[in-house]
């Protein structure tokens, strides 16, 4: 498995501004898109191309095309969701897989609630994005449902990571990337990245 921390100044910068305390959620929610956008492009940096020739104005012409089936996007709710919408900025066309995970704030296990999946998954290239990888829980969770509806080719689009979590999801599925603006120093007692972001969810939702 490979871990890419983007380098990227603007990542660098926007993640940097997402951490400040009493941020408001309209912030939280616009630097949260505007990563997952960032992290996206990195993400696609490898997919395949093929040659196919079009009518150009000037007569016909050799492009490049994306090759295979559309892409998914699976977000893992809620969190998952305020970094959706950046991405779809990149990828209009990608069709989307809803993962409802919710973590047992007391044994910090992920409790599955809904899963929606687009078909033909064996053919297609799945993004999963969530702002937090944690104990890895929730995200060892996504890939399992994801692998048993045939998917083969998946990516792991985080905001923040701790190193517990990326061990565990190493352990498990070790052919998954990530995709990640920073790898944090730990987790606390409670499960919560340090220093992180708080809860992401709530912060994105305005809930709490
Ligand atoms: C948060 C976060 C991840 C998960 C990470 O979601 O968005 O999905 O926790 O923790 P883990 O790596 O230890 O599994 P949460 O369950 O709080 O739900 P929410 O997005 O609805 O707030
Ligand atoms: N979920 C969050 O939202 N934040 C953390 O730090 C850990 C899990």
């Amino acid at each position: 498995m490979a871990v890419h921390e983007i380098r990227h100044p603007l990542v660098r910068h926007k993640i940097g501004l997402l951490r400040e305390a009493g941020i408001s959620t309209a912030k939280f929610r616009q630097l949260t898109a505007e990563l997952g956008r960032l992290l996206a492009y990195e993400a696609c940096q490898d997919l395949p191309l093929e040659n196919v020739t079009i009518d150009c104005w000037s007569g016909p012409v050799e492009i490049q095309q994306i090759k295979g089936k559309k892409i998914s996007i699976v977000p893992i709710l809620r969190a998952g969701l305020g970094m959706m919408d950046g991405v779809l900025d990149l990828i209009p066309s990608a069709r989307i897989s809803v993962v409802g995970l919710s973590r047992n704030e007391e044994t910090l296990q992920p409790e599955p609630y809904f899963e929606k999946f687009v078909g033909q998954l064996d053919e297609r290239q799945a993004l999963i994005v969530d702002p937090m990888l944690a104990t890895g829980g929730s995200m060892i969770a996504t890939v399992d449902m994801l692998k048993r509806a045939g998917c083969r080719s998946i990516k792991a689009l985080t905001l923040v990571c701790a190193p517990e979590g990326i061990a565990a999801l190493q352990a498990v599925h070790p052919e998954v990337d990530i995709y990640t603006a920073a790898i944090d120093s730990h987790l606390n007692e409670h499960g919560y990245i340090i220093p992180g972001l708080g809860d992401a969810g709530d912060k994105l939702f305005g809930t709490k």
